[in-house]
């Protein structure tokens, strides 16, 4: 079983990218232990970061077997997204997480309820099994704990 986690825009920018907020963990710090993590759960664990969000779309169509670069088979049955600001923008970002019906986590490291009124709207929320929001970097850590018990379960 495999899970994928997307960052998107910015999120290459961890560990120098606002610290007081997001902290001092780099995005490659956080992946890793995330791959350590979900290999000790015995799942394989894919990352993708992009600044893009049509690069974004297409992994995600990818990950179910769509596309120029899908072979019609899913690889990933579960997916770890912290969508950034296209969190609070990207209707296109929703559709393609629906349109695959591949079951998703949204993760926030900041407590985006806290911030300004414009992070309290997701376009995701509504549609994803859980929503992690302020736990910092080991919101990653616990969105995998979190499949992990859901993929033993047989869910
Ligand atoms: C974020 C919160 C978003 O509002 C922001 O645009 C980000 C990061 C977070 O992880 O807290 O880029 O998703």
């Amino acid at each position: 079983m495999s899970i994928l986690i997307i960052n998107g825009p910015n999120l290459n920018l961890l560990g120098t990218r606002e610290p007081a907020i997001y902290g001092h963990e780099t995005l490659s710090d956080v992946e890793n232990t995330a791959k350590s993590l979900a290999s000790s759960h015995g799942l394989s664990l894919e990352t993708f970061q992009s600044n893009h969000e049509g690069a974004i779309i297409d992994r995600i169509h990818e990950a179910a077997g769509f596309g120029p670069q899908g072979d019609g088979q899913r690889h990933i049955d579960w997916i770890i997204i912290n969508p950034g600001a296209l969190t609070h923008t990207s209707v296109g970002l929703r559709d393609a997480l629906n349109g695959v019906s591949i079951p998703f986590v949204e993760c926030h490291i900041s407590n985006v309820h806290t911030r300004e009124e414009f992070r309290h709207k997701s376009f995701l929320s509504d549609k994803a099994v859980a929503v992690i929001a302020g736990l910092g970097t080991f919101g990653y850590e616990a969105a995998v704990n979190f499949v992990a018990r859901k993929i033993k379960a047989g869910k």
